[in-house]
């Protein structure tokens, strides 16, 4: 039965859609149908179709009552929208249904869990947000929410674990046939955990173990966890709350987290070997994945970031993009991320030019455009003035650009989109170091409207950022200030 709450809900991003112009919007990353988008949910494949539902307010451009946006697609590319799943319409769940996950039952049927949080008034008079994890058994349009809500609740928690901060359940289906998920957790301490529970259903669920504890050592809180096998290794993904920042590798605010070790599946522990930012952009966050068909991991997060969410101006009819989707591999110890295949399709127009001189600003005739994929190959030439640094700039015009540029004898590669239009006193900038030296850097740049994925080095590092420069600065140009040689191949990226 179709509760008040989500059939309004449903009548308003129906009516409401159109207000939002096609050519306003990304072509091949999914944005919100109408209002607000945050965490990726419900990352899925269910009856040979991608499922990807999003963190979803659409009566405004700003967060709200969360709901359950919906969108599938054959290609994780061109995504078509299917009415709200879930609406903040019950007991445990009446001020907002947050992130979660999605896995097919044994009998067929398409199985959610998310979290309920409902607001509860102390005696102290302080409100808190109180978190349950819930189900909702559906047919990959329509779900019911199951009777027995909520499934997990602070009697599933281990000693000392908050009941206010216990969110974002990821399920995955076991080799045996039984569930696990992984929730992110606040201990004691103050700081996450991540708890393992386990279900011989998909209903019944029992707290297993404390998969591991971050003990303050990365932000505070963590939340969306993702936790899956890929090479040989164990990966957990996070999203830490309130991080300081590390040398190049983190920063302060809300960050995103890769643990590479392995799992001991009679304790149920993790052990890691090696920590790394997922992303090292400026929004990118609450990362989830799904295995594909094909055994392919992929990965999407959602490109912004909660500090730097007042870039988009509060008059826009929609806020919020999904990253595009990335297949994930571990190789020495590190995560490599490379743009879906599919995406090659997708390409037109290849213009190509190899070993180009840079010295000064230069453009090329045939390289300019939002929605583009470049490759890009700059080395550096001892003999000639060698350049200090090098930058690519694009969403250009006569007033705006963002740059990329790089430092090799630092071997520092920036991002900055501080004349991108924005007008508020935000994160505009952010740098990485790039691993492996600087006399030759690789880099494979998507655009996509009001967004950059800078992949370095065949996908060793990722930067993403959102920049809402009017579409029509779509110039592209290259500086050195010595000299650079470069190969430089571009594809327009066309939906149809
Ligand atoms: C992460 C997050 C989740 C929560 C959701 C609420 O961005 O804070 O922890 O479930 O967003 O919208």
């Amino acid at each position: 039965m179709t509760s008040q709450t989500l059939r309004e809900a449903r009548k308003y991003e129906e009516a409401s859609e159109s207000m939002i112009r096609r050519e306003d919007r990304p072509v091949f990353h999914l944005s919100t149908r109408v209002g607000w988008m945050n965490d990726p949910n419900g990352f899925s494949v269910y009856n040979g179709t991608y499922h990807l539902f999003y963190q979803y307010h659409p009566y405004s451009s700003h967060t709200g009552p969360m709901h359950w946006g919906h969108a599938v697609s054959r290609d994780l590319l061109r995504w078509e929208y299917l009415p709200a799943a879930l609406a903040p319409d019950s007991f445990y769940d009446r001020d907002g249904c947050f992130s979660g996950s999605g896995v097919t039952l044994a009998d067929g049927r398409h199985l959610l869990m998310y979290t309920g949080v409902l607001r509860e008034r102390g005696a102290d008079g302080a409100v808190r947000e109180v978190q349950t994890q819930c189900l909702a058994v559906g047919d990959g349009t329509d779900y019911e929410k199951y009777e027995g809500n909520p499934v997990l609740d602070e009697k599933d928690l281990p000693e000392g674990g908050s009941r206010i901060d216990f969110r974002d359940p990821k399920m995955w289906r076991r080799e045996d046939g039984s569930y696990s998920c992984v929730v992110g957790n606040r201990s004691a301490d103050g700081s996450g955990q991540i708890l393992l529970y386990t279900s011989p259903d998909g209903f019944r669920w029992k707290f297993r173990s404390v998969l591991i504890s971050n003990r303050n050592r990365f932000g505070t809180m963590w939340e969306c966890p993702d936790f899956f096998e890929l090479d040989g290794k164990w990966v957990l993904l996070v999203s830490p709350q309130d991080m300081l920042p590390e040398g190049f590798e983190y920063h302060n605010g809300n960050g995103t987290l890769c643990l590479i070790g392995s799992y001991d599946q009679e304790t149920d522990t993790f052990k890691e070997e090696q920590d790394q930012s997922i992303d090292y952009g400026i929004d990118f966050y609450a990362a989830q994945t799904v295995e594909a068909p094909d055994g392919r991991r992929i990965m999407v997060g959602w490109m912004q970031n909660w500090d730097a969410c007042g870039i988009r101006t509060p008059e826009e009819p929609w806020f919020g993009q999904m990253s595009l989707p990335r297949e994930l591999s571990v190789r020495d110890g590190r995560l490599y991320q490379k743009p879906v295949r599919e995406l090659e399709a997708m390409r037109k127009n290849r213009v190509a030019y190899e070993n180009v001189p840079v010295s000064g600003e230069i453009r090329l005739d045939g390289i300019q455009g939002r929605r583009v994929d470049l490759e890009l190959t700059v080395r550096l030439q001892e003999e000639e003035r060698p350049y200090q640094k090098f930058a690519l700039r694009f969403a250009q015009d006569a007033r705006y650009r963002t740059s990329l540029s790089f430092r090799p004898h630092e071997s520092v590669l920036k991002i900055d989109r501080k004349f991108s239009g924005s007008r508020r006193a935000i994160v505009h900038q952010r740098r990485c170091l790039v691993r492996g030296g600087g006399r030759e850097l690789k880099l494979r740049v998507i655009l996509d409207s009001f967004s950059a994925e800078i992949f370095v080095n065949d996908g060793e590092q990722v930067l993403s950022v959102t920049m809402y420069t009017d579409l029509s600065a779509d110039g592209i140009s290259f500086f050195a200030d010595g000299q650079a040689v470069m190969d430089i191949t571009k594809y327009d990226l066309a939906a149809e």
